[in-house]
């Protein structure tokens, strides 16, 4: 094996991947399983889950899927438990279940806002609750966070989204600091427009129906957003992630990661 092999590999490891039956999820556990870890998915969608987790076994890695709904407690925790108990504790938990919503700050229901708080930070935050649990035990990790692009440019209709990306971004940092001198690395992903189920939204017309010419208008202008033309692909971001979970970023802590064409170039 040579050093750039090792240094990539993750055999002998285990990760937890929410949001895993689908998009970035799907992606993530997809190649940590590849680069040899064992795998414990997790998502709402426990069936698309335990699909994703069949394809890996057949391909000759280890996995299993769990169905867990982020914002609830104890189904992370029994998701992160799992995988800590099979294979003897956690070394990467990937935090990647999250919703869009799309509307006007000034109009937006209570009750939606309740809904993305819900998935998108409190979800995050048990993760990382129950994945700083594990890792203290076994003595390290890396935990990886899914924010959004959506925390450097604000832009109108994405606000409660965009906040509790922010929020995430904040309570990684945050994290980062409290539990670096447990051995466990904190890092946050701010994936640029990722064509996933996620993004097919965009294909819907007002009345529900499917516009694809809505979406090719909505892929095209983010195409031109990009100085390198291009919209993202799951594996775009599933490319980073295992980067994150690897020894070669064993000098990186609480930074926010970019795959997003260029689109948005903070300092
Ligand atoms: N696709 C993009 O352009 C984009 C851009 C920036 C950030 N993101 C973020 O990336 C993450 C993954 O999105 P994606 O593009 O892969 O979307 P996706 O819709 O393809 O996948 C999201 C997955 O999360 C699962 N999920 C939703 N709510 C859940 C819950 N309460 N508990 C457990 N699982 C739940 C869904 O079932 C689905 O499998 C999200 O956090 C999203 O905010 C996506």
């Amino acid at each position: 094996m040579t050093e750039i092999e090792r240094v990539f590999d993750l055999s002998g490891r285990s990760a937890v991947v929410t949001g895993a039956a689908s998009g970035i999820g799907r992606a993530a556990a997809e190649v940590l399983a590849a680069a040899g870890a064992r795998v414990g998915l997790g998502d709402i969608d426990g069936e698309g889950a335990e699909a994703v987790a069949c394809g890996i076994r057949e391909a000759g890695g280890e996995a299993f899927a769990r169905a867990a709904d982020i914002q609830v407690r104890s189904e992370v925790d029994a998701l992160v438990a799992q995988a800590a108990e099979e294979w003897n504790g956690l070394d990467v938990m990937c935090n990647v279940a999250g919703v869009a919503s799309d509307g006007p700050l000034a109009e937006l229901e209570e009750a939606e806002v309740d809904r993305v708080i819900a998935i998108n930070l409190k979800g995050t935050l048990f993760g990382c609750q129950a994945a700083v649990k594990a890792m203290r035990a076994s003595g390290g990790g890396s935990i990886i966070n899914v924010a959004s692009g959506a925390i450097d440019l604000p832009t109108p209709n994405y606000g409660l989204y965009a906040l509790t990306k922010a929020a995430v971004t904040q309570l990684s940092q945050t994290l980062a600091v409290e539990v670096g001198g447990d051995g466990i690395r904190v890092n946050v992903l701010a994936p640029g427009v990722t064509l996933t189920r996620f993004t097919e939204r965009h294909m819907l017309a007002e009345d529900g129906s499917v516009d694809r010419a809505r979406y090719d208008a909505f892929v095209s202008g983010m195409e031109g957003r990009s100085p390198i033309g291009r919209v993202g692909e799951a594996i775009d971001q599933a490319w980073l992630i295992l980067y994150l979970a690897s020894e070669a970023s064993r000098f990186c802590t609480g930074q926010v990661w970019r795959a997003n064409g260029g689109t948005t170039m903070p300092r």
